[in-house]
């Protein structure tokens, strides 16, 4: 398949291009589309066809359920049910946003696009070339992360064309992306709505909210003997091709640690805080940002383990970041990047 790439400047968007990938989407096709927090590969979530095609362009298992982009508010009643007043407060507080919340299913949402499930994750994007289109594409569109399933997500382009040229109809280039992170993922089916994958929408922000929130208790141990209630997550995300440690305690033990572990080792590299920069000398260094700013090394980590991929990095050496708002999510994917393996110092 031949893949069309178009650049779309969000400022001064090029309708024509817009009106072509919603066809492409009417038509049964597919195409990757910027969002807020990564790319999307998108097809017609109301299509069983277009979804399966999403699976096989992605090589993603079936049964990992894909979220429905909408691009307003009631389109949401149309293929959801029992909304709580709890999701009506979460929306008012952060739609259009990256918070996609799981819901019982209408009817009229296969279920090849559920993975087979009665529910539906959906999610209300506030990019505004990922809402352009999504109304161009008839208002529902099946979007996964626009990579090849176990490859980090993609926050630029020329990612979601070394993963997809050849796979989908059409990449829209809409440059950089803001947040660098998955959306946060929250059930709202149970008693209690519950955390099924942290992201840029905080545990704190939203308890500020609807007041009690649960966290599913995967997320701060994979080893807690249960299953993972967004079946994506089981699965081994996120991984680098390098094998990757990451090494936590304080300042000093962590720095003379990795130097010490980076020893004569050929194609290493470390991802540490810009204020640490200077202290592996003669190691290859990946700089993810300050350690007093959380959304900058949200939005450069994915980034960062694709270059280790790109220079054949074999030994990825982490610092360990703090876990407070965002902070929960960066560690929750250096954590499945590494396979669980943390070196406490
Ligand atoms: O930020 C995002 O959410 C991005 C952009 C493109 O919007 N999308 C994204 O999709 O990260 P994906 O497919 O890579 O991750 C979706 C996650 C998977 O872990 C999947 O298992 C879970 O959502 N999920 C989807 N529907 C679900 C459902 N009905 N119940 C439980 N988990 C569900
Ligand atoms: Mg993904």
């Amino acid at each position: 398949m031949d893949t069309v790439i178009v650049s779309i400047d969000e400022k001064n968007p090029d309708e024509e291009a817009i009106k072509k990938a919603g066809e492409i989407i009417k038509a049964g096709g597919l195409v990757a589309f910027p969002t807020e927090t990564v790319y999307g590969l998108g097809g017609d979530a109301l299509n069983p066809e277009s979804s399966k095609k999403i699976y096989a362009a992605k090589g993603r298992p079936s049964d990992n359920p894909l979220i429905v982009h909408i691009f307003r508010i009631e389109d949401l009643y149309a293929i959801a049910e029992e909304v709580s007043w709890e999701a009506q407060k979460l929306i008012e507080a952060f739609w259009p946003g990256p918070l996609t919340m799981i819901f019982k299913k209408k009817a009229c949402v296969p279920y090849e696009t559920t993975g087979g499930l009665d529910t539906v994750a959906v999610r209300f994007p506030v990019h505004p070339t990922a809402m352009a289109f999504i109304e161009a594409a008839g208002g529902f569109v099946a979007a996964p992360s626009a990579n090849l399933s176990g490859r980090p997500s993609p926050t630029l382009a020329k990612y979601v064309c070394e993963d997809l040229d050849g796979r989908v109809d059409m990449i829209i280039d809409g440059g950089n992306i803001p947040i660098g992170l998955e959306s946060t993922i929250v059930d709202m089916t149970g008693e209690v709505p519950m955390i099924l994958r942290p992201g840029f929408v905080s545990f704190e922000m939203l308890e500020e909210v609807i007041g009690k929130v649960g966290l599913d208790p995967t997320i701060l141990d994979a080893n807690c003997g249960e299953r993972p209630k967004a079946p994506g997550m089981r699965y081994r995300h996120y991984a680098p091709k390098a094998d990757m440690t990451i090494v936590r305690g304080a300042d000093e033990n962590v720095i003379s640690r990795i130097n010490e572990m980076a020893a004569g080792k050929e194609k290493c590299a470390v991802i540490c805080v810009s204020e640490h920069v200077s202290e592996y000398p003669g190691i290859t260094v990946k700089n993810v940002g300050s350690r007093n700013n959380s959304e900058e090394i949200a939005a450069g980590l994915y980034r960062i383990l694709r270059e280790c991929d790109d220079e054949g990095i074999e030994t990825i050496l982490s610092e360990s970041f703090s876990e407070n708002g965002i902070g929960a999510a960066i560690m929750n994917r250096l954590v499945k990047a590494a396979g669980h393996k943390i070196l406490d110092v």
